[in-house]
């Protein structure tokens, strides 16, 4: 039945899809930036201030006040005491108050993977993060079926397995020239020589962005995924949305450039060629904002989560040196070995869901409109799945079972490639070097979303030619 308000929507949704075609991203971008400070002279959406203090030990704390949304939490390593204590006393836990609204933890493997697999009643709209975010840029990963599935349909080309294969020895040469680049006699930072640095030439790869620019990439990628409102990190409003404008206005340029150079017969196996060539997705720059959506979700998909394990598996077998003995002794162990880091790293700590229906889970009663975190960070830690779950095993039986790729429709589209590259980075490693000291702690990335380090200062140690 037609009702008023069906048709008036209607009419907002095309005007919508007018303006969007018309209007480039970034002026949209820009659009909603002055309406964002507009709302804050008028003393509305004031930015979220967060103050760093000690935080007490999870046995200390009344289990109804346990917040696990603190950005401090893994910084201060009192995360694994936490959800320990969740999921042993209140695996469904209701938190009603925290500086990101009221919301719901799951924290034992078989309840996070329920809800993940089930779009129909938790859905993904409209975001991913605990809180809320400046703008809402449309990405598929924060769309329930049946968009979500046209566009991951889309651009998911650009990660099969024959462009994989095609990829792998680009892939080795870029992470042989990183390597072969580092100092042996004197300490340096891991994390920006290395895993900012791979990873950033990957996604310039993957993306065919000018390759001297990369670093770009990687500041548009923390800019956007660390704002203090959506995720608890270091990113004002403002900059947030200068990161945005700028990422949209130099992908469209790209895009026609790219267009110009495929007309004088140029090919290439990147994503905006693919999306070019496909008959779904060619008029992709006529959705800019679609398009800059797909493009910020490969950005930041392939950035934070890659680069921390890269930094996480050295500080892993740093503090395991057994097992790095092991590795050393049977290289064959590395493809098992990357599920394990990326299992013990947990590189992006949770999803976000909001329940579509009022649902019992858990033995709880769960509101439609609830907000629920699925924590990957517990549940890959959850006792009853994993076996001395806080061990780092090489050799771990059940190592590819976790969970830090998600389950269901939305499961990590990029997995193969994050697997490859960390495969590549170590065999290309242990060819090289016998020791990687870890010197000092590292600093650790303020974030609820994101388990990363901030520095991470190494000593190599060559490997000696007898
Ligand atoms: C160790 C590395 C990585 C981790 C831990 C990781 C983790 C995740 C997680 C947890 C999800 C959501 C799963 C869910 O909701 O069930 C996801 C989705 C996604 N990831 Fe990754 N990711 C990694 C690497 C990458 C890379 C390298 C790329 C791209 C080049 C990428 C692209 C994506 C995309 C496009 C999605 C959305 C999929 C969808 O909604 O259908 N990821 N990833």
């Amino acid at each position: 039945m037609k009702t008023k308000k069906n048709v008036l929507e209607r009419a907002m949704v095309s005007v919508q899809t007018k303006v969007q075609a018309t209007v480039p991203a970034e002026r949209q971008v820009q659009a909603a930036h002055m309406a964002k400070k507009a709302q804050r002279l008028a003393g509305k959406g004031k930015p979220l201030v967060l103050t760093e203090r000690p935080i007490p030990d999870a046995a200390d704390v009344p289990l109804a006040e346990l917040d696990v949304s603190n950005p401090f939490l893994f910084r201060q390593g009192k995360s694994r005491d936490y959800f320990k204590r969740l999921r042993e006393e209140a695996p469904v836990h209701y938190m009603p108050d925290s500086p990101f609204g009221p919301f719901w933890s799951i924290t034992r493997y078989e309840d996070i993977r329920a809800v993940d697999t089930n779009a129909e009643v938790f859905s993904a709209e409209p975001v991913i993060v605990m809180g809320d975010i400046p703008l809402e840029i449309a990405m598929f990963i924060a769309m329930d079926p049946p968009r979500h599935d046209t566009q991951r349909k889309a651009v998911q080309g650009v990660v099969a397995p024959k462009n994989l294969k095609e990829m792998e020895s680009l892939i080795r040469e870029r992470i042989v020239e990183v390597l072969d680049s580092l100092p042996t006699d004197r300490p340096f930072d891991w994390v920006d020589r290395v895993s900012i640095e791979i990873t950033g030439r990957m996604l310039a790869t993957l993306l065919d962005f000018p390759y001297e620019q990369r670093r770009k990439l990687t500041y548009w990628s923390d800019a956007i995924s660390g704002t203090t409102e959506g995720t608890g990190g270091i990113t004002h409003q403002d900059e947030f949305f200068k990161a945005t404008a700028e990422l949209a206005r130099e992908f469209i340029a790209l895009w026609h450039d790219k267009a110009a150079r495929r007309e004088q017969g140029e090919t290439g196996f990147d994503l905006v060629t693919l999306m070019q060539s496909s008959d779904e997705t060619k008029d992709m720059i006529s959705r800019p904002l679609e398009f800059l959506g797909n493009l910020t979700l490969l950005i930041v998909g392939g950035n934070d989560t890659t680069r921390n394990s890269m930094s996480g598996g050295v500080l892993a077998l740093h503090q395991n040196p057994d097992q790095f003995e092991k590795l050393k002794a049977n290289p064959d162990l590395i493809p098992n070995m990357v599920s394990e880091i990326i299992r013990w790293q947990t590189p992006l700590a949770y999803m976000r869901r909001i329940a579509t229906r009022d649902v019992h889970f858990g033995g709880q009663f769960i509101r439609k409109g609830d907000k629920i975190i699925m924590w990957y960070a517990s549940g890959n830690r959850d006792e009853a799945q994993f076996d001395d779950p806080d061990a780092f095993r090489i050799d771990r039986a059940n190592a590819r079972h976790h969970m830090s790729f998600g389950f269901g429709v939305h499961r990590c589209m990029g997995n193969r490639l994050a697997e490859m590259q960390l495969r590549i980075l170590w065999e290309e490693l242990l060819a090289r070097f016998d020791q990687i000291e870890v010197i000092g702690e590292p600093t650790y990335v303020q974030s609820n979303f994101v388990r990363g380090y901030g520095r991470m200062i190494v000593q190599l140690t060559p490997k000696s030619d007898g």
